[in-house]
């Protein structure tokens, strides 16, 4: 789609399944990762960090069942999202040196010229495979710690311990820096936990190559766009 049709349109960045799949992320690692805080420094007595635990598994299970039915069910997105992801070249090393222009605009208020990015930028793909290879990992191990400790040999399980603790904490402090960017940029966070959409013209500011490569006006309407369903709706 070209650059001159755009203005005033919407398109839709982010399918329901997506959606709705990172709601049961927001819901269940959040507080996995709270309350994982709390068992690791056995804050405020035993009840308390029972009950932690109690909320750690629970919200450690929605996780697993959410990853599972999203790969079941959405296993074109998640080919898409790693088509997307594991596509590395020179723009993006040029994004990452100047950060993608975010320092520069928080802290300066100046607007530094960025690479063309396709429907997610360098910074998104990083944090995306993080959690997509850290989610595995951590739901691996957490299983293991739970389930399989009385019978799986003494040294496995301290590995298996180390693994999940140091994941947990590198995950949750780049899901943190990832909620303050999800809300920093508006139209991104009203698209990702709202309807799907967003203006195209925000869209073509941040994503230019996806909206002159791959979305497509939808039949029967002249005020609506989408991606062309060859590639990426993120996670
Ligand atoms: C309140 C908490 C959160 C907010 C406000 C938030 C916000 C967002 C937004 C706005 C996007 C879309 C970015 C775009 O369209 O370009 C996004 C994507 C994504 N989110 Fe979140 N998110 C939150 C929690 C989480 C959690 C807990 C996880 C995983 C454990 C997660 C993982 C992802 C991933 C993998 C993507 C796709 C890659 C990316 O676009 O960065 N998010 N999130």
């Amino acid at each position: 789609m070209s650059n001159h049709a755009l203005s005033g349109e919407k398109v839709l960045k982010h399918r329901l399944s997506s959606r709705l799949f990172h709601w049961a992320l927001i819901i269940s690692f959040l507080p996995a990762a709270a309350t994982g805080v709390i068992i690791w420094l056995k804050f405020g007595g035993e009840d308390f960090v029972n009950l932690a635990m109690k909320i750690h598994i629970v919200g450690a299970a929605i996780l697993t069942l959410s990853c599972i039915l999203y790969t079941l069910f959405s296993f074109d997105r998640v080919v898409a999202f790693l088509r997307v992801a594991f596509k590395f070249g020179k723009d993006d090393i040029e994004w990452m040196q100047v950060c993608g222009g975010y320092p520069q605009k928080m802290f300066l208020g100046k607007e530094v010229p960025v690479p063309p990015m396709d429907k997610m930028n360098s910074g998104q793909k990083m944090l995306g495979l993080l959690v997509l290879f850290g989610t595995i990992l951590l739901i691996f191990t957490g299983w293991m710690l739970y389930m399989f400790i009385p019978f799986i040999p003494k040294e496995i399980s301290l590995y298996a311990h180390w693994i999940h603790w140091g994941l947990g904490l590198l995950l949750g402090a780049s899901i943190l820096a990832h909620i303050f960017l999800g809300i920093y940029n508006w139209d991104d966070f009203k698209a990702m936990l709202g309807n799907g959409t967003m203006p195209i013209e925000v869209a073509n500011h941040h994503n230019p190559l996806w909206v002159f490569e791959k979305i497509e006006r939808v039949d029967g309407s002249d005020k609506k766009a989408t991606d062309k369903g060859n590639v990426s709706t993120s996670v």
